[in-house]
C-alpha cells in the first residue's frame, strides 16, 4: 500500500506509523510522501530523518483557496498513492480531493466520535471539552474522510479513561499514547491487507 501522510504539527502520529512499518506492525506499506501546510512542522523533520520525501504546501502561498486546492491535489496525485492518512492535518480537505479519493482518506481524531468532534474540536480543544463535560471515558477514532468534518465511516476506536486530576495536556498525552498511536497503525495495516469493507456508511472488518 502506497501512502501519503498529511501533517501540520509535531508528527507523533506520523512517527507511530513510521515505527510500525519498521517493526512490521504495519505490513505491505510504504510512505511515499509526507506533506505539511506548516513549514515549521517537526513532522517534516521526522520524515527527513527517515529519508522520506517531504514537502510543505501552504494556503498562505497562494492567491486564494481554489488555487491552493488545485496545486495541492496536483502535487498529491503525482505520488500515485493508494491511501492518504491525515495525522493532525489542520487544513480543510478540498472537496475535489474527497471525490477523487473516496474511501481512500483516513483521519485520526482524539475522541470517541460522534462525541467532541466537528468544527472547533481539534487538538487540545477536544480534551478541554471532555474535561468540561466531565465524561469518564474518552478515546480516539480512525475514520474515512467524507464531505463532512469527522463524519465519515468509523474504522477503529479505542477507549481511554479520564482521571480526576487530568489537565487537557495530560489527557491529550494519554489519548495519544494509549489510543492514537495504536489504532492509526492498526487501521493502516487492515487497509493494506484489504480487510476493511465499507457498507452503507459503516465499515466491516473481515
Ligand atoms: C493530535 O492531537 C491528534 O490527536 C490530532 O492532531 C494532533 C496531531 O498530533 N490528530 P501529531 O502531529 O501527530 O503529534
Amino acid at each position: 500500500l502506497k501512502i501519503a501522510v498529511l501533517v501540520s504539527g509535531g508528527g507523533t502520529n506520523l512517527q507511530a506509523v513510521m515505527d510500525a512499518i519498521d517493526d512490521q506492525t504495519i505490513t505491505n506499506t510504504k510512505i511515499e510522501v509526507v506533506i505539511s501546510n506548516n513549514k515549521n512542522a517537526y513532522a517534516l523533520e521526522r520524515a527527513a530523518k527517515k529519508g522520506i520525501p517531504n514537502l510543505c504546501i501552504s494556503p498562505k502561498d497562494f492567491a486564494d483557496r481554489a488555487e491552493f486546492n488545485r496545486v495541492f491535489l496536483e502535487k498529491l496525485n503525482s505520488y500515485h498513492v493508494d491511501l492518504v492518512v491525515l495525522a493532525g492535518f489542520l487544513v480543510v480537505i478540498p472537496p475535489e480531493m474527497i471525490a477523487e479519493y473516496k474511501n481512500k482518506i483516513i483521519n485520526i481524531h482524539p475522541s470517541l466520535i460522534p462525541s467532541f468532534c466537528g468544527t472547533g474540536y481539534y487538538g487540545l480543544k477536544v480534551h478541554e471539552g471532555v474535561l468540561e463535560r466531565g465524561v469518564k471515558v474518552t478515546g480516539a477514532t480512525v475514520h474515512f474522510v467524507d464531505e463532512g468534518t469527522d463524519t465519515g465511516p468509523i474504522i477503529l476506536q479505542k477507549a481511554v479513561e479520564v482521571q480526576s486530576d487530568d489537565t487537557p495536556e495530560i489527557l491529550q498525552r494519554r489519548v495519544m499514547e494509549e489510543a492514537e498511536w495504536k489504532i492509526l497503525p492498526q487501521a493502516i495495516d487492515l487497509i493494506a491487507n484489504d480487510r476493511v469493507v465499507v457498507e452503507d456508511h459503516k465499515t466491516r472488518i473481515r
